[in-house]
């Protein structure tokens, strides 16, 4: 496959967006930008797999088995897994107003490069430009409808793509995923620092495969070594969401494409944490709703 050309152009739709700019968080600009979408909210970390998508979907469904309209923009164009995480295909529809998104059995409405492509194996290989459009179209040309939150779960690292997403999307702020492990203690450091560069606000933290409870005696295991959250926390300021263990459960669930099955203290606490943390980034903004 050649890669000058998208494997499957990105789906024309009637009122492609135009470059958003970013006002001052806050502003009365970035509010109206959002249309009918109260937050927006990315969750990042610097690496791959320390459960970015993972939490994404576990944090979507719990506010959704709360009641609140939340959908997912699965930004992570190289290795999309929000479909596979919640067992759903696509392919993304656009009757001339804007892409539709697909939906999740408990109603989470979610776009990915996954539904673009013929099956699971078929890789997107396209250029940074055609990406940065491609990120754009998935916020202002789909028709999301009216959402409390819009999660973005974002590919690992600072490159092209979190520099788009930042730009051109107007967010609220972004929550962070590590491990234990101190190369992803450090990595996210990288993440956190670009988001602060460009003016983001960082919402908190999330350790997941925090800890394990030994089945038999249920004694706390770290298996990841001893965590450095809370002195990471401490020294950007920001509050830790959530603590994740390593949990069985939910790579099964996750395998067989029903994690929203999933639930438990540590899911509900990471929902309370982060609806707290969003309200206090976004303390006297006036939603457009
Ligand atoms: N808390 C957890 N317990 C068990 N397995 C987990 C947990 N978090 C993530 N995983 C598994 O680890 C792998 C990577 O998670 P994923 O969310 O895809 O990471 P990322 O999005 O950061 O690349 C997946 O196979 C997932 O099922
Ligand atoms: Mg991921």
């Amino acid at each position: 496959m050649s890669a000058e050309e998208p494997s499957t152009p990105p789906r024309p739709t009637s009122a492609p967006p135009g470059p958003m700019r970013r006002g001052p968080p806050g502003s009365v600009l970035q509010r109206m930008e959002k249309g009918r979408i109260r937050h927006v909210v990315a969750v990042g970390s610097g690496k791959g797999g320390v459960g970015k998508s993972t939490a994404t979907a576990l944090l979507a469904t719990e506010l959704r088995r709360r009641g609140l309209n939340v959908g997912i923009l699965d930004a992570d164009i190289t290795g999309p897994s929000i479909p596979k995480l919640l067992g759903m295909t696509g392919p993304l529809t656009d009757r001339g107003e804007g892409i539709e998104p697909a939906v999740s059995r408990t109603g989470i409405p979610v776009v990915s490069s996954q539904f673009m492509v013929e099956d699971e194996k078929t890789p997107v290989i396209w250029r940074g430009p055609l990406v940065t459009r491609l990120i754009t179209q998935f916020f202002g040309g789909v028709n999301w409808g009216p959402l409390d939150y819009l999660l973005i779960d974002m590919p690992p690292g600072t490159s092209d793509v979190p520099l788009t997403v930042f730009q051109t999307i107007p967010i609220d702020g972004m929550v962070f995923v590590l491990t234990p492990q101190d190369l992803a203690a450090l990595i996210v450091r990288k993440a956190m620092n670009m988001a602060r560069e460009l003016h983001v606000p960082l919402l908190g933290l999330v350790e997941n495969m925090s800890f394990l409870n030994c089945p038999d005696c249920g004694r706390r295991i770290d298996l990841f070594g001893i965590s450095k959250v809370a002195q990471i926390a401490e020294e950007y300021g920001i509050p830790v969401l959530a603590q994740l263990p390593v949990a069985p459960p939910i790579s099964g669930l996750s395998d067989a494409g029903r994690l929203d099955e999933h639930t438990g203290a540590e899911v509900a606490a990471l929902a309370d944490a982060f609806v707290r943390s969003v309200d206090e980034a976004t303390k006297g903004q006036t939603a457009v709703l």
